[in-house]
């Protein structure tokens, strides 16, 4: 368990990882704090660019308590971002208004590699282990936060790119061409990973999602050597003595479909999962050994009313009754969507789930 153990007064997020019994199906939104909600753009204004807000554990906690006050969610998200880690190895996040990411130094040869040291989250990583102590002492045991991290995969594609890139032609060339230097960058990064979380657990957080945003794009057999085998890694160095895991741990690829059984046997405790496939296929092909976290389309928030809950419904109908299902977009909540829409869709979540629960 993490820093304090006390019980919480909303427990369904964790119960529902545990796959144990709830009232209703419990609802977070990836990306639940951001561009969407006019306050979040306010206090992002004030502050001037993203990173100052990143790094200011009074700011970064009061737009993670922003959505919560609007929605009757059943979780908090640290606010922060994947990126802070390739930022503390010495990489240089900014970003360009319009473009996302991007890193100051990009490495070229191996040897760039080579040089590199792990993240010490303690001393290098401060400011967001700050910001968890100050969001759960603001929590007060109302709700469960989550922490997060990147997958090494996805933070070794930023590295490697030196910032966003559609195509991911250099962080495959690294792949096919020097895979030897690649696996030294991964490792270095499920050690920096690992040792993130931990702090995060122990700073408070109730349980981790480990976001793979571009394992989907790695061909069959590299996901697994490339992505997948460095977060079970991951899972692997979180554990107590005993085995245990001491949070629930999600783990997020996204077009990670096709590799679901194998998800489903990494010891993480949910697999999250995008809208391109059917929720009810999900739970029979991993029978019921992990929680699974999703999966509604995001754009679908662009929809009237009356087409957000017929499609709420469907998905809790896709997971069918029982414990064992987070309800979340398939990925994050997209700057255009109108809040009000955030609103209707957590409040039909818990209306429509009641029947799957009795
Ligand atoms: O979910 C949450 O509410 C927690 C906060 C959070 C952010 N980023 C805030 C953020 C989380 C969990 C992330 C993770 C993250 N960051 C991922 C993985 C999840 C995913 O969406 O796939 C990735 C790939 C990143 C990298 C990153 N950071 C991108 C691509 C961008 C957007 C750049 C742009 O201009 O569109 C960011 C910046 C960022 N991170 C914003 C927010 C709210 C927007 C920054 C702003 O205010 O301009």
């Amino acid at each position: 368990m993490g820093a304090g153990a006390s019980p919480l007064a909303n427990d369904r997020l964790l119960r529902a990882l545990r796959r144990q019994p709830v009232d209703v199906t419990p609802v977070w939104i990836m990306r639940q704090a951001g561009r969407y909600l006019p306050e979040y753009r306010r206090v992002r204004a004030a502050a001037g660019d993203f990173m100052t807000l990143c790094r200011d554990p009074a700011l970064a906690c009061e737009v993670t308590l922003q959505p919560l006050k609007r929605f009757d969610l059943d979780a908090a998200i640290l606010f922060s971002d994947i990126l802070t880690v390739p930022d503390a190895m010495g990489f240089g996040l900014y970003f360009v208004e319009g473009e996302g990411p991007r890193f100051r130094v990009r490495p070229e040869t191996p040897a760039d590699l080579a040089r590199l040291q792990a993240v010490r989250a303690a001393e290098q990583l401060d400011y967001v282990l700050e910001a968890v102590r100050l969001i759960r002492r603001e929590l007060d045991g109302r709700l469960p936060l989550i922490g997060f991290s990147g997958s090494p995969w996805t933070l070794a594609t930023y590295i490697l790119e030196g910032g966003a890139s559609r195509d991911f032609a250099r962080a495959k060339r690294w792949l096919y061409q020097e895979p030897a230097a690649l696996h030294h960058l991964l490792d270095l990064l499920a050690h920096s990973v690992a040792d993130y979380l931990r702090a995060q657990i122990a700073a408070g957080v109730d349980a981790v999602q480990i976001f793979d945003t571009w394992g989907g794009v790695l061909a069959h057999d590299a996901y697994r050597t490339f992505s997948l085998a460095y977060m079970v890694r991951v899972v692997e160095a979180l554990r107590a003595p005993d085995g245990a895991l001491p949070v629930p741990v999600i783990l997020f690829t996204k077009g990670g479909g096709v590799w679901l059984e194998e998800i489903a046997a990494s010891g993480a405790s949910a697999a999250g999962l995008d809208w391109t496939l059917s929720l009810g296929e999900a739970r029979r092909r991993t029978g019921d050994r992990i929680a699974l976290q999703g999966n509604l389309d995001p754009a679908v928030l662009r929809a009237d009313p009356a087409t957000i809950e017929r499609e709420v419904a469907r998905v809790l109908a896709d997971y069918g009754p029982g414990p064992g299902h987070v309800f979340n977009l398939g990925h994050g909540v997209t700057p255009d969507v109108d809040p009000d829409r955030v609103a209707l869709l957590v409040d039909k979540v818990h209306e429509l789930s009641e029947a799957y629960h009795r």
